[in-house]
C-alpha cells in the first residue's frame, strides 16, 4: 500500500513512523512533511489547505489511503473533497468534524444525547453572556465557538476577567470563531486524553494519555499547544475507561450516526474525571493530539495501518475495543518532552542551528543513539520526532517554528522513560530552547 500523510508536525512524524513499520505499507508520502519525516517518507511541499494540489498528488502517486493529521483541513472538508473525487481518505467528514470546529454544536449534541459535560449557556450577544457569567460561581470558563488554534478558551477566576474574555471574543480577537461564546462551569478532577479510531459505528482505543498544556514547570505560564505528554495516563483505571466507553464514546458514535454524521476517523476525547471517578467531556477533537500522539503510538503493539485501513473500510472487525499495547500488558510507559523555540507560544525567532552533543546521533527509524552509553538502549528507546525544523542551504538542521522537537522515550516504567527522555533533551541544543523539566514527574 501507498499511504499519504497530511501535516508537518511531531504528530505526523509519529504517524509516519508507525505506518511505515506496517508490513502492508510499501511507501509513505507526506505533504508537506519536515526533515525528520523525510527520512522515512517521501515529502512534497504541498500545503495542508491546498486540496486541489493534495488530491492531484494522491492521484498521480497512486495513493491507496490518505491520513489527515491536523484539524484545519478536516474542518474545511478535505475528506468530502477527496471522497467526491473517488480518493480514499481516513478522517471525519466536515459534518462529523463539527464536534471539534463548533463547540456550540458539541455542547448541544452532548446535552441531547445525555453525555456528561460541564453545564453551559451559549450567546451571540455580549450583554447576555456577561449577565449570565455573573449568575455562575467562579471560576468559570469562556470559550469561543470555533477553531482558535487552542487559544479560544479562558479559565477565569474573577468576573472582570470573564468580561475581558467575553469582550475579546466579541471584539473579534478570534475572528468568526468568536461570534458565538460559550460560558461554561468549571470542572474539577484530573484531565485525561483518550483517542479512538472510529469506523462510523465502532471504535478501537489507543493507549490513554495526559498532556501538559502550560508552558512552564508546575503548570505555570501561558497555555500552549502542549509541552509534553505521558502515556498511559497514571490516574486512569480499567473501571474509569469502561465508564468513558459506555457513557461517552458509545453514545457519541451512536448519536452522530443517527443524526446523519457518522464519525469515521480519529476521535480525541479531552476529559475531566471528578473525585467520584465520573468522566466528563471537556472537548472533542476530530484528530489525534499533539504531543500525545508521540507518546501514545510507540506503545501500540499492533499494526496501526491495519487498524486505520479497517476503520476506513467501515468495519474495525477484530480491532474493536482496547487495542493491544504495552499499556495493556502492563509493561510499558512513555513520555514525550517538547523542545520549543524562544518566545513560544507567542512570536518566535526561527533559524537557530540545532546541535547534538558529542556521542548523540540519529539512527534508523528516528531513534536516537548515544555512543557515550548515558542512554542505555536496553533500558529505553528514545525517538526524536521533528516538528518546527528545516534544513538550511548547507543541509544543517535549524529551527522553524514554535514547537521544534518532541523527544519521546519508551521504557519499562514511567520513571525510566522520564530519565532517558531528559538525558536526550539535555544533549540537544539550540539558542533559546525552552522545555519543561517536570513532564511526568
Ligand atoms: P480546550 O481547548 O477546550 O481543551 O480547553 C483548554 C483547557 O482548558 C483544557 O485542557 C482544560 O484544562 C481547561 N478547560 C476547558 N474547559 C474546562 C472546564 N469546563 N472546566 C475546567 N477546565 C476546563
Ligand atoms: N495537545 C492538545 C491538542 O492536540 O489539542
Amino acid at each position: 500500500m501507498r499511504v499519504l500523510i497530511i501535516g508537518s508536525g511531531g504528530r505526523e512524524h509519529a504517524l509516519a513512523l508507525s505506518i511505515s513499520l506496517s508490513e502492508h505499507v510499501e511507501q509513505v508520502f507526506c505533504c508537506p512533511g519536515n526533515p525528520g519525516i523525510s527520512q522515512i517518507a517521501q515529502c512534497s511541499p504541498i500545503e495542508i489547505n491546498d486540496f486541489a494540489g493534495l488530491s492531484e498528488f494522491a492521484r498521480q502517486n497512486k495513493i491507496d489511503l490518505t491520513v489527515v493529521g491536523p484539524d484545519e483541513p478536516l474542518s474545511e472538508g478535505i475528506v468530502d473533497y477527496f471522497e467526491e473525487r473517488g480518493l480514499k481518505i481516513f478522517g471525519p467528514s466536515k459534518d462529523a468534524a463539527k464536534l471539534e470546529w463548533s463547540k456550540y454544536f458539541a455542547k448541544e449534541f452532548m446535552l441531547r444525547r445525555g453525555i456528561p459535560s460541564a453545564k453551559y449557556a451559549a450567546f451571540d450577544r455580549r450583554e447576555h453572556a456577561i449577565a449570565y457569567s455573573y449568575s455562575r460561581k467562579l471560576p468559570i470558563v469562556i470559550k469561543a465557538d470555533g477553531l482558535a488554534k487552542g487559544k479560544g478558551v479562558a479559565v477565569v477566576n474573577t468576573y472582570d476577567a470573564a468580561i475581558g474574555a467575553i469582550n475579546a471574543c466579541f471584539d473579534g480577537k478570534f475572528g468568526e470563531a468568536g461570534k458565538l461564546v460559550i460560558v461554561e462551569d468549571f470542572l474539577t478532577g484530573f484531565e485525561a486524553s483518550v483517542f479512538a479510531v472510529c469506523d462510523g459505528e465502532n471504535y478501537a482505543l489507543l493507549p490513554t494519555a495526559q498532556d501538559y498544556k502550560r508552558l512552564l514547570d508546575h503548570d505555570k505560564g501561558p497555555n500552549t499547544g502542549g509541552m509534553g505528554a505521558i502515556s498511559p495516563n497514571p490516574a486512569m483505571t480499567p473501571e474509569i475507561l469502561k465508564k468513558i466507553e459506555i457513557q461517552i464514546l458509545q453514545p457519541t458514535l451512536k448519536g452522530m450516526k443517527e443524526e446523519g454524521k457518522p464519525y469515521k476517523g480519529f476521535l480525541y476525547l479531552g476529559l475531566m474525571v471528578d473525585d467520584k471517578k465520573e468522566p466528563h467531556v471537556v472537548e472533542f477533537n476530530s484528530r489525534l493530539g499533539d504531543p500525545e500522539t508521540q507518546a501514545v503510538l510507540p506503545l501500540l503493539e499492533c499494526d496501526l495501518f491495519e487498524v486505520i485501513w479497517q476503520a476506513s473500510e467501515g468495519d474495525l472487525g477484530y480491532f474493536k475495543g482496547v487495542l493491544p499495547s504495552a499499556e495493556t500488558s502492563g509493561l510499558g510507559a512513555s513520555v514525550c518532552v517538547i523542545m520549543a523555540s524562544e518566545g513560544y507560544p507567542e512570536k518566535v525567532a526561527d533559524g537557530m542551528p540545532i546541535r547534538f552533543k558529542v556521542g548523540l546521533s540519529l539512527g534508523e527509524n528516528s531513534q536516537l543513539v548515544d555512543s557515550s552509553g548515558d542512554i542505555d538502549p536496553e533500558e529505553a528507546k528514545v525517538i526524536l520526532f521533528q516538528a518546527g525544523t528545516k534544513l538550511d542551504k548547507n543541509r544543517n538542521l535549524i529551527t522553524a517554528g514554535g514547537r521544534v522537537l518532541s523527544v519521546a522515550a519508551l521504557a519499562g516504567n514511567i520513571k525510566m522513560a522520564i530519565q532517558s527522555a531528559y538525558k536526550a533533551v539535555n544533549k540537544i541544543d539550540f539558542a533559546g530552547k525552552q522545555n519543561r523539566s517536570d513532564i511526568g514527574k
